[in-house]
């Protein structure tokens, strides 16, 4: 393998709270073992148009602390052709780019790895994306801020909520997983989760309905994670109101609200962590891995584990929410 002198670093995907905390340790750590580093603007779009600038150490200065991402962000749809992933490999080599660091969720890793099997390039994935949906890790970047940003919200929620006696389906975020809803119903007190995990398995409104909500008090509260398999919040709620129309129902969507805001600690510490060990990754001849956290340890993922391996959802946090809810 030819030796790494330079790196490029790119976001990709939706973005989320922790992603320039992740820049910035990739670039500093890159810097501190001898590379040289380049940023490339706008996801694989940036490779395959060529937006790539020099970065160094200052260049990710007072970010740490600053939501989205200051490369910007896409999903590029030409990088999904064999044409575009030529283009992106040539303005790699022109650019004098010998290894990639990409951040960002699964569709980031998936081309990720579309490319690495195309062209001699090595790559570290970092997994950066508020759905914590990816196998291998136990947290993504972004999972914690986003987690808090609708612990907030239901919260805030829960005053109406109670002031009217209402039932409030919150849509949340989390493109087919469920660890957004389920952990935010925990953390906001809330009476259920609906989850695609097991939707399919159960259906969760009928059984929420027959078992009764929580006794001991009028309003009720629950989060919904946005899928086709749970129907979403306006689904759920349509239900509601020609099924049991004794309930005076409500919706509200939280939707990209949840992706903004400053990152919490928790996620400024980990994208630190998962920076500086894509660069170890890198240094240790490393190729084709997401790093992970396991068990607070940072440990290399292969792409095809990562991508092609369902997380599974901790099904005791189903019944701890339960229980909590009588
Ligand atoms: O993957 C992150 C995510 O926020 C998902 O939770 C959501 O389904 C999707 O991105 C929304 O994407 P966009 O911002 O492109 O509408």
């Amino acid at each position: 393998m030819a030796k790494i002198k330079t790196i490029g670093v790119l976001t990709s995907g939706g973005d989320a709270p922790g992603m320039n905390a992740a820049l910035r340790a990739v670039t500093r750590a890159a810097i501190f073992n001898g590379f040289n580093v380049k940023g490339i603007y706008r996801g694989y779009r940036g490779l395959v148009e060529n937006e790539i600038v020099d970065f160094r150490a200052q260049d990710v200065s007072n970010i740490i602390h600053r939501g989205g991402t200051i490369l910007r962000t896409a999903r590029c749809d030409e990088f999904k052709t064999q044409e575009g992933r030529q283009k992106a490999y040539e303005n790699m080599c022109q650019q004098g780019i010998d290894a990639l660091v990409v951040i960002g969720g699964d569709g980031t890793l998936t081309g990720a790895r579309e490319f690495a099997t195309e062209h001699d390039v090595p790559i570290v994935g970092i997994p950066g994306t508020i759905d914590n949906d990816l196998y291998g890790t136990d947290h993504t970047i972004g999972y914690d801020t986003a987690l808090n940003t609708i612990m907030w919200c239901v919260d805030r929620i829960r005053d109406t909520a109670n002031s009217h006696e209402r039932l409030f389906f919150i849509e949340v975020m989390g493109h087919n997983a469920g660890f957004l809803a389920l952990n935010g119903a925990i953390a906001g007190g809330a009476e259920a989760a609906i989850i695609p995990e097991i939707s399919i398995e159960k259906d969760q409104l009928a059984q929420l309905i027959e078992h009764g909500f929580r006794t001991t008090k009028k309003s009720s509260i629950v989060l919904v994670a946005e899928s086709p398999i749970t129907g979403g919040a306006m689904g759920l709620a349509d239900r509601v109101r020609n099924e049991y129309p004794q309930y005076d129902v409500r919706v509200t969507i939280l939707g990209h609200l949840q992706r903004g805001g400053s990152p919490t600690a928790q996620d400024r510490i980990l994208a630190s962590r998962m920076g500086a060990a894509a660069i170890d990754a890198l240094v240790e001849g490393q190729r084709n891995v997401m790093i992970g956290d396991d068990d607070e340890k940072m440990v290399y993922v292969p792409f095809n584990k990562a991508i092609k391996n369902e997380k599974p959802i901790d099904r005791h946090l189903l019944d701890t929410l339960s229980h909590l809810a009588i």
